[in-house]
């Protein structure tokens, strides 16, 4: 069974690779798995004493809890390597490291190492973060925030509530104030409450997770996502007349992460011509310990699933049904061709608003006003909005680990000024008043702005299209900064070790990037990924696509899928404006 479905996807890829000969979507399906490294790694507390390792550009942290292992496999020790401006600038750090620091300086240095430290057992919390505090000499009320971290429980609640129906409501409770803010006692009555609502709502409403203006994002960005989640949330699952389409996520080891979600934007788009609702199932890539109990080989496991929980039962049940299949109520993969899961029409639902989206990239010095394929280019950037709407628990504890390896000890630096004098020994009292709980808790983790995002490809992508070197890269990094001489940040993500390397000669730009062991030589992503290891090979690329999808500057190759896939993220996510700078010249996209 297993095996057959294997031999069906990679039918699939090659027929899928016919179509595209002589077509102009010559990527997508041949991409393979697209890996970032991430940080995560040994913690030595000894930092503490040893104050030197602090201020060095090496950091060596542990393998935050969540979910990652605390094994012993190669895959999941794993070095950080953040750059920072102060570590890494080229006229101070290693005169600071390599000759004696006054007592000041080295004083200055081990409190922010115990900060760095004190964040660290918090990010532990609740299993042994305690414990680790109380070796620190420190209790929880004597550390003060971590402005680049997040409180994972508190945003997954306000997800969770964001993504259901209250009670005998025909319409999600996006209307009113943001996050917790609506539990604040309010001074007008219900019914004007009431009918601000029905407005809100008779107006096209506000998607939670949409940030930016109608004209920061895509044609009917707002309205498409709010559309898109009423779709897949009928109210009444059982309903006889709500049809499924039920489909696994691709599983050939050829298909990477990137090309996984645009087969499935390509199946959103069938089922929503077709009336379904879609339900994903098996999701190879989250087979793994760190997602748990129902959440194990879903997505479900790093974003809020796609359909509601009465639905997929309904669906699943479906399955089983002999008259469902008769009747058409439900469907499946193999009732759709290849042709049309990756070049089938887009829902006109909404007219064709691709047709006069601006693509604000720039291509080979020229801004591309049309090109090819704009309607998948659109889609696609709607269904991976769609379908990344919320993250987990589990993936904002990824991506609180992954902030703090990369930018944690200089948040550290920061912070450290306007603490007592005296800290740890004397201690700010830390407010909680209702404007820190209903007002400050929906802000954006700290991360250092503006970041660049570049994202390089190499590696076996050269077998599909003209790969360009990292010099490249960094004359447009170089010209963008003529325009924004502020800007210094970039957050690196590639597979390739040799890049890395390379990235150290520019010393006028701080690269952040995360040290997974990196693809060598020629070997196979395919199998490159495999020698990570599942859960390893899946949450460092998803958290580096998130980082980079966060960021307000974008470099990359737009002929890779991911960085397509990152663009649509831009380009759903407020920052039309910020603009795409690609190096590959022979490509539209
Ligand atoms: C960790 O791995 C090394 C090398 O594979 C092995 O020698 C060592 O015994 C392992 N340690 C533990 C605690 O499993
Ligand atoms: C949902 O639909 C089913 C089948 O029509 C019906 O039996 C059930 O009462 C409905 N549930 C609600 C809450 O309306
Ligand atoms: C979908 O495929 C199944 C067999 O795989 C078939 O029985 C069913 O009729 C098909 N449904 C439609 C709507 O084509
Ligand atoms: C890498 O490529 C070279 C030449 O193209 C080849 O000789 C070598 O065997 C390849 N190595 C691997 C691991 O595939």
């Amino acid at each position: 069974m297993e095996a057959q479905s294997n031999q069906t996807a990679i039918e699939r890829v090659v027929s899928g690779r016919a179509l595209q000969m002589g077509s102009s979507f010559p990527c997508q399906v041949r991409v393979v798995g697209f890996l970032w490294g991430v940080c995560f790694a040994t913690l030595f507390l000894s930092a503490l004493t040893s104050f030197g390792a602090f201020g060095f550009s090496r950091v060596s942290l542990s393998p935050i809890s969540m979910g990652i292992p605390q094994g012993n496999s190669s895959s999941n020790i794993i070095n950080i390597f953040a750059r920072s401006d102060r570590d890494s600038d080229p006229k101070r750090p290693l005169g600071n490291v390599d000759s004696v620091p006054s007592g000041e300086q080295h004083q200055d240095r081990e409190r922010a190492s115990l900060l760095y430290s004190a964040w660290s057992a918090l990010l532990k919390e609740p299993t042994d973060g305690s414990e680790e505090l109380r070796k620190l000499g420190l209790s929880r009320s004597m550390v003060p925030s971590a402005p680049h971290l997040e409180d994972c429980k508190s945003h997954a609640g306000v997800n969770k509530r964001l993504d259901s129906y209250v009670k005998n409501e025909i319409f999600p409770p996006w209307t009113g104030w943001k996050g917790l803010l609506k539990m604040h006692s309010a001074s007008i009555t219900d019914e004007q409450l009431e009918n601000l609502r029905r407005q809100e709502i008779s107006e096209g409403s506000s998607p939670p997770w949409i940030t930016g203006s109608d004209q920061e994002n895509y044609p009917l960005t707002r309205k498409v996502q709010s559309d898109l989640w009423i779709h897949q949330h009928p109210s009444n699952c059982s309903d006889p007349r709500v049809r499924f389409l039920v489909a696994d996520w691709e599983r050939s080891p050829g298909f990477g992460i990137g090309a996984q979600i645009a087969a499935m934007c390509g199946l959103l788009a069938i089922a929503l011509r077709e009336k379904r609702v879609l339900v994903t199932n098996y999701y190879n890539r989250a087979d793994h310990d760190g997602c748990k109990g129902s959440a194990r080989s879903s997505w479900s496991c790093y974003f809020l699933p796609e359909t509601s929980q009465e639905c997929r039962d309904r669906a699943l049940e479906l399955i089983g049904s002999h008259d469902a299949w008769e009747s058409g109520i439900i469907t499946a993969k193999q009732n759709y061709s290849t042709k049309q899961i990756w070049h089938g029409k887009i829902p006109n639902f909404w007219g064709d608003p691709w047709t006069y989206l601006k693509p604000t990239t720039e291509i080979n010095g020229r801004l591309i006003s049309r090109h090819r394929e704009m309607d998948i280019r659109w889609w696609r950037a709607q269904g991976v909005r769609y379908l990344m709407r919320f993250q987990t628990k589990y993936t904002c504890g990824l991506m609180n680990a992954a902030r703090h390896a990369a930018f944690g000890a200089e948040a550290a630096k920061i912070v450290l000024p306007g603490l007592p004098e005296k800290w740890p020994q004397e201690a700010a009292e830390k407010p909680a008043s209702d404007i820190e709980r209903l007002v400050w808790s929906d802000r954006k983790p700290w991360v250092p702005r503006p970041l660049l995002s570049m994202r390089v490809r190499m590696g076996d992508k050269a077998g599909e299209m003209k790969v360009v070197g990292f010099e490249e890269y960094i004359r447009l990094a170089d010209r963008m900064r003529m325009r924004f001489p502020h800007l210094h940040s970039v957050w690196l993500s590639t597979e390739m070790q040799e890049v890395v390397d390379k990235s150290r000669s520019y010393a006028s730009w701080n690269f952040y990037n995360t040290d997974v062991r990196r693809q060598m030589g020629n070997a196979s992503m395919a199998e490159y990924e495999a020698s990570l290891g599942r859960e390893t090979s899946t949450n460092y690329p998803l958290v580096n696509f998130l980082m980079a999808s966060d960021a307000d500057f974008f470099i990359g190759a737009l002929g890779s899928n991911w960085c397509f896939l990152i663009d649509g993220m831009r380009n759903t996510g407020g920052k039309v404006m910020a603009g795409y700078l690609s190096v590959n010249k022979d490509r539209f996209w």
